[in-house]
């Protein structure tokens, strides 16, 4: 694969609010606002990033901070900063070389991966493409389980290294943004390519003519009555470390303690489920605390996504008790941007603003980011 030509196009990005505004001006309003946009009135939407600006770092001085030590493990996967790419799906819709160019930009900046189900580029291809990368793979639990634990299966045989169960998707979140710009269904010639041929002859898939789209796919092969069951028998089917996605409250976070989950992923799908969700920012100290008080010698990590835009938004993360983050549309952003490029870069500024804000914090270890103080805006207002 080559690297796009089209360099120009980053040149003036600098933060990732920028990848956003180039990314804007590059695709269609329908795909731009597919994926910029959220559930209901998107009051998580707003809240999730501004969360963030009502948060102050206290930094700390004078206390040798030259090389900052950034990598940890989680699972069974080295980190080499604390941040990995969120899952999500259909990356081809902003870049033809969709899951590819990301995979390849990951591996470069040595950032490990999440790869959705709903991919537009095959699990195995992915592997294919980075197989000296890091990768997660992440999956819903379908009304039909063969399915489900097949995909598991084919993950597991070809590398991935953790595997994702997203579970605050009994149904897809109602987008009006979606419905009023007519996008229904994926544009022609791309597919959800994970399910194999088999696994198509029996649904109707949102991408094909005779189906309702979106909402119809999601009605039929989506079980909006899974519970704790049924991730723990997928668990159950699996050798791989599994992390439950969309734990928003402290009672689901004690549970997959309790029952045996590797860690769990904060999140609120990035405000695209419930509109009014919290962000997830505000839920994370009463989680740390919570669970922490019931580990006894074991790891639980405890990761976190939504709204982060900024390496100084993973510090704060870090500092109110997160191991690590999960980045989502920034990643779009710079993939629609310019490919491989566009997305080398958003890591590298992530990357960089991460290891300024701990020399600047007077941090030269994760350890002693979780000693830094934070305070809120409110407090003096
Ligand atoms: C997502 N997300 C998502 N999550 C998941 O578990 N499986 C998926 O297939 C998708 N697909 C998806 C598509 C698009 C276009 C977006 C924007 C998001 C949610 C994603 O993993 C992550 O939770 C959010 O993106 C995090 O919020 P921010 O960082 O985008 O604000």
């Amino acid at each position: 694969m080559t690297i796009d030509s089209n360099r120009n196009a980053t040149s003036q990005c600098l933060v990732l609010k920028d990848f956003e505004r180039e990314a804007k001006k590059k695709l269609p309003k329908h795909i731009y606002e597919y994926v910029v946009s959220g559930a209901g009135d998107e009051q998580c939407v707003r809240a999730n990033t501004r969360i963030f600006q009502t948060l102050f770092i206290i930094p700390r001085v004078l206390s040798s901070c030259s090389e900052p030590k950034t990598s940890l493990k989680v699972g069974k996967t080295h980190l080499s900063f604390p941040f990995l790419v969120a899952p999500f799906g259909v990356h081809k819709l902003v870049h033809p070389q969709g899951e590819e160019a990301t995979a390849l930009a990951c591996l470069d900046e040595g950032i490990t991966l999440g790869i959705s189900q709903h991919a537009t580029v095959r699990l195995e291809q992915v592997r294919q493409v980075a197989a000296k990368g890091s990768h997660w793979f992440q999956c819903y639990i379908l009304k039909d389980r063969k399915i489900t634990l097949r995909l598991v299966k084919r993950a597991e045989e070809v590398g991935y290294e953790a595997l994702v169960i997203t579970i605050d998707s009994p149904i897809f979140g109602y987008r009006p943004i979606d419905t009023r710009n007519g996008f229904q269904r994926l544009p022609n010639g791309l597919h959800y390519e994970n399910y194999d041929d088999e696994d198509k002859k029996i649904y109707a898939f949102a991408n094909e003519g005779d189906t309702g789209g979106f909402d119809d796919y999601i009605d039929k092969i989506f079980d909006a009555n899974i519970t704790w069951n049924d991730v723990c028998f997928v668990k159950q089917h699996t050798r791989l470390p599994v992390f439950l996605k969309g734990i928003q409250s402290v009672e689901d976070a004690l549970l997959a303690h309790k029952y045996g989950f590797s860690g769990i992923i904060i999140s609120n799908h990035g405000g695209r489920q419930l509109g009014s969700a919290v962000p997830t920012l505000q839920c994370l100290p009463t989680i740390v605390q919570a669970v922490r008080r019931q580990l006894k010698q074991e790891n639980f990590p405890i990761l976190i996504d939504s709204g982060f835009r900024s390496g100084e938004d993973i510090i704060k993360a870090l500092a109110l008790g997160a191991d690590a983050v999960c980045i989502g549309r920034p990643i779009l952003w710079g993939l629609a941007c310019n490919g491989i490029i566009g997305v080398k870069k958003v890591l590298g500024i992530l990357k960089r603003e991460f290891i300024d804000g701990m020399k600047l914090s007077g941090c030269s270890s994760l350890e002693d980011i979780r000693k830094l103080q934070l305070i809120s805006k409110r407090k003096f207002a």
